[in-house]
């Protein structure tokens, strides 16, 4: 089921690029106190054409744009006495709740370096929601009534600590917004991805054949279909055995 809309919808014209069936928009709305740290990544590239497409839309919300504060102050000091700022529940609800009286949302997404793991799998999974809300960490992090009332998953993009959930924010829409039908150009392209097969993905080459006295392999030339897939699960299986041989029998 996970897979479903990255793998289930057919193609309704096998030409190079398949067209398919109902394309259909999925609306992500960032909440942060840094929106210039995630705006270049919504507006370039893929994800800006995501958007022209209609095959995506991005909301970018100024947590201090809900602040009750005369200086827009969305901090304050740690109960007992701890060293670091904590983001106060206030502002967050106002934001969580201004938006949720707008639409209905799949999930609260909050990142934190102690949540669960970001991994393909949980990408294609939010692919197939509609609306996402992404609450980005910050400072020493935030009241702990909001991680236990208004969010509903907390993710984590790697064991290590960043200055704040925005790069992981981005790189969550990203992850996500290329899984949608039409967002890459051959949806194929998706499909091989390293990960969504639990195996890396085959090397790839192109012109010139030979550079410096580096050949691309033989069988990539040959023009041999069946060999040619058959060296490419090959590659796949040794080099998931070499490098990440942790993924061997997650499938
Ligand atoms: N905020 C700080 N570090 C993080 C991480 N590793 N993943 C998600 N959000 C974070």
């Amino acid at each position: 089921m996970l897979y479903l809309r990255a793998v289930v919808p057919p193609p309704i014209s096998w030409g190079r690029r398949a067209v398919f069936y109902s394309a259909r928009s999925m609306r992500i709305d960032i909440i942060t106190v840094l929106p210039e740290m995630i705006e270049g990544a919504l507006h370039t590239s893929i994800l800006k054409r995501a958007q022209e497409k209609g095959l995506a839309q991005f909301g970018l919300h100024n947590l201090r744009d809900y602040s009750l504060d005369k200086h827009r102050r969305v901090d304050d000091y740690p109960y007992g006495g701890e060293a670091g700022m904590v983001l106060q529940i206030e502002p967050i609800d106002r934001a969580i709740s201004h938006l949720k009286a707008e639409r209905d949302y799949d999930e609260v997404i909050f990142t934190t370096p102690d949540g669960e793991q970001f991994t393909q799998p949980i990408a294609n999974e939010l692919s197939l929601m509609q609306n996402i809300i992404i609450l980005c960490g910050h400072y020493k992090g935030v009241d702990y009534r909001v991680r236990e009332h208004l969010i509903t998953r907390e993710i984590s993009i790697g064991d290590f600590v960043l200055t704040g959930g925005e790069l992981a924010a981005a790189m969550i829409a990203d992850a996500v917004v290329r899984l949608i039908p039409g967002v890459i150009g051959d949806e194929q392209s998706a499909l091989s991805d390293s990960f969504q097969d639990g195996l890396l993905a085959p090397p790839v080459y192109t012109r010139p054949a030979e550079y410096k006295g580096w050949r691309v392999p033989d069988v990539l030339l040959s023009g041999h279909e069946r060999k040619i897939q058959e060296w490419r699960l090959e590659q796949s299986a040794e080099r998931t055995h070499r490098l990440r041989p942790d993924l061997t029998g997650r499938r």
